[in-house]
């Protein structure tokens, strides 16, 4: 087995957590010690952990784990801002989702983060011109997760999709940082636009489950849409919206607005 990187645990108190908590499940369930091992033990950093995690899930018979771990090591080596972005996402998973009670759930069981990072991977492969790889991997996540995000969508740091069935992200999309999602959200065209078609969500904005987000519109920063709403229109920052079609139905905010409007993760992909 590798070792930990002591020094590079100090520095990384995700990946640092992550192994501490790796070794508790070990000693307290015996029988997941093959898995927790190949999935987090076996690997001396948080990148290559999720290389393995990743192309583990989305491997099929015509593209073998092994292939696709060459691929997704190739692009996470290559761009470090991407395993930055799965950190800022782990941290943003334990604090926002009162289930996640531990680093390595997320890791190990959450398909929302599982396939918000294949998603980072097959982003960079579109914009590097390695088209058919990134919808290779589009439709894996789509059969595997229940989760289709277009690759050509631009998605910041920090993002949480809690539950994750039937999130569909449509290919101009864009998604700030520090967003939260349910499950069955739609950021999708009307089917009356071409082109840049798909929503504009700003930093801080939570979206309820069910939520479907329609055209090229804006959401203004850390508003909040209720579950179940349609949204056909720009909605102004900090507004709470509700219903079929979404209308504004009260004031609402970030804990923290300033922090949550400034907050970008050095490295990130700026969405706006
Ligand atoms: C919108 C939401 C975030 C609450 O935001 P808020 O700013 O605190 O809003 P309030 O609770 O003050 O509600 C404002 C108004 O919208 C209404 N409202 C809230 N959620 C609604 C919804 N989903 N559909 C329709 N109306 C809704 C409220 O009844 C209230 O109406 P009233 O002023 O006539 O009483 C919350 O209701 C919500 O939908 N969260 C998503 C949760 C989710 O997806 N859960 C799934 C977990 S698996």
């Amino acid at each position: 087995m590798s070792q930990p990187n002591k020094k590079l645990q100090n520095i990384d108190p995700v990946w640092g957590r992550i192994q501490n908590e790796a070794s508790a499940l070990i000693l307290a369930e015996p029988l997941m010690g093959g898995m927790v091992h190949s999935s987090i033990l076996h690997h001396n950093t948080f990148r290559k952990a999720l290389s393995y995690r990743i192309s583990l899930k989305l491997s099929s018979e015509e593209m073998p784990a092994q292939i696709l771990r060459e691929i997704v090591d190739e692009v996470l080596s290559t761009d470090d801002s991407i395993a930055l972005s799965a950190r800022a996402d782990m941290v943003a998973v334990f604090d926002r989702d009162p289930a996640c009670h531990q680093m390595l759930q997320p890791m190990l069981f959450f398909k929302g983060y599982q396939a918000l990072q294949a998603y980072r991977v097959s982003h960079w492969l579109w914009k590097n011109d390695r088209k058919e790889i990134a919808y290779f991997i589009q439709m894996r996540c789509s059969e595997v997760f229940g989760v289709d995000i277009h690759p050509g969508a631009v998605l910041g740091c920090g993002i949480m999709i809690d539950h994750a069935h039937s999130i569909v992200i449509g290919e101009t999309s864009r998604v700030g940082d520090n967003v939260s999602m349910l499950h069955s959200v739609t950021l999708g065209g009307t089917g009356k636009a071409d082109g840049d078609r798909h929503p504009t969500i700003e930093n801080g904005v939570l979206i309820g489950a069910g939520a479907k987000i329609l055209g090229n519109i804006t959401v203004g920063y850390c508003s909040k849409i209720a579950a179940g709403s349609v949204v056909l229109k720009d909605i102004p920052p900090c507004k709470t919206v509700a219903g079929v079609p979404g209308l504004i139905v009260g004031e609402a905010g970030c804990d923290q607005p300033s922090q949550t409007m400034d907050q970008f993760f050095e490295g990130c992909e700026k969405t706006s």
